[in-house]
């Protein structure tokens, strides 16, 4: 619960990111992805890098991971997601966790949008960085980034798309 509320007042943060943070994201993306994560509101510029710096932090330098935790959630800007949203998504998942996955289901009108975002941006994500032209494992690690992954499956796109769920978790 604790958790959810700083995420909320994460979310409330929107300070631009510093001329040093820029040019920390134009060293691991091309000016094509570096385009798409402008489309990001501020909040999730700072969360994304939060996501990259905790990676690197732990010793991670796969450049696919690092382009992944930046553009993970460019896919939320495919809809326009208000504050209001994000109260009601929090909300929503805190009371009824169980409903979250139907209403995710929707066309993203009403007040399901927020749901349906957070079921759907990793595909909308996946297909925006295909379009400008990120490589195939970063496309994958954006498409799987909500996804359950088993224990069995120990590949190195699986073992990427673990550490970017860790670091995506606590961000
Ligand atoms: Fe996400
Ligand atoms: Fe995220």
């Amino acid at each position: 619960m604790r958790y959810r509320v700083w995420q909320l007042w994460q979310a409330l943060r929107c300070d631009p990111l510093t001329v040093e943070t820029w040019a920390e994201v134009q060293r691991v993306l091309t000016p094509a992805e570096a385009e798409l994560f402008a489309r990001l509101p501020a909040n999730d510029q700072w969360h994304s890098l939060r996501v990259l710096q905790l990676l690197q932090k732990a010793g991670h330098h796969e450049p696919a991971l690092l382009k992944a935790a930046l553009l993970h959630d460019v896919g939320k800007t495919h809809l326009n997601v208000t504050l209001v949203d994000r109260v009601v998504a929090v909300l929503g998942g805190l009371l009824w966790p169980g409903r979250t996955a139907v209403w995710g289901d929707g066309d993203g009108r009403g007040w399901q949008r927020p749901f349906v975002v957070s079921a759907q941006h990793p595909a909308w994500g996946a297909k925006m960085a295909t379009n400008v032209g990120s490589d195939p494992l970063t496309i994958a690690l954006i498409r799987r980034h909500q996804e359950k992954v088993l224990a069995a499956e120990d590949s190195c796109e699986e073992r990427l798309l673990r550490a970017l769920q860790w670091a995506d978790n606590q961000s």
